[in-house]
């Protein structure tokens, strides 16, 4: 097996559940799937604490990692999802409209 070009986690914490990020995540796994981009992995996480960043709640959510730039994004819609995989994932840009933080190098 090959090993992935990037792993991009999104969070089914309870804030980012209750604003969609189940569907977020199906919507990826299918777009990633009929893009053929085999190299890419996406997964689930648990809470990955963007949401805890605000005091109001699920204001930053859902939120979206990717590694291994560990960029997060923050309240990523299925509307966002061409942006991230035609700038990001096949181009390697940050969004930096939907950007949250990154990890420091
Ligand atoms: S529930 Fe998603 S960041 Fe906290």
């Amino acid at each position: 097996m090959k090993p992935y070009r990037l792993h991009i986690f999104v969070c089914q914490g309870k804030r980012c559940a209750s604003r969609g990020s189940e569907d977020l995540l199906e919507a990826l796994k299918d777009r990633i799937k009929m893009e053929g981009l085999k190299d890419i992995k996406v997964s689930k996480s648990g809470c990955q604490k963007v949401c805890k960043e605000t005091d109001i709640e699920g204001e930053y959510s859902p939120a979206v990692v990717i590694y291994p730039e560990g960029v997060w994004y923050r309240k990523v819609a299925v509307s966002d999802l061409d942006d991230i995989i035609e700038r990001h994932v096949k181009k390697g840009e940050v969004v930096e409209r939907l950007l949250h933080y990154r990890m420091v190098k």
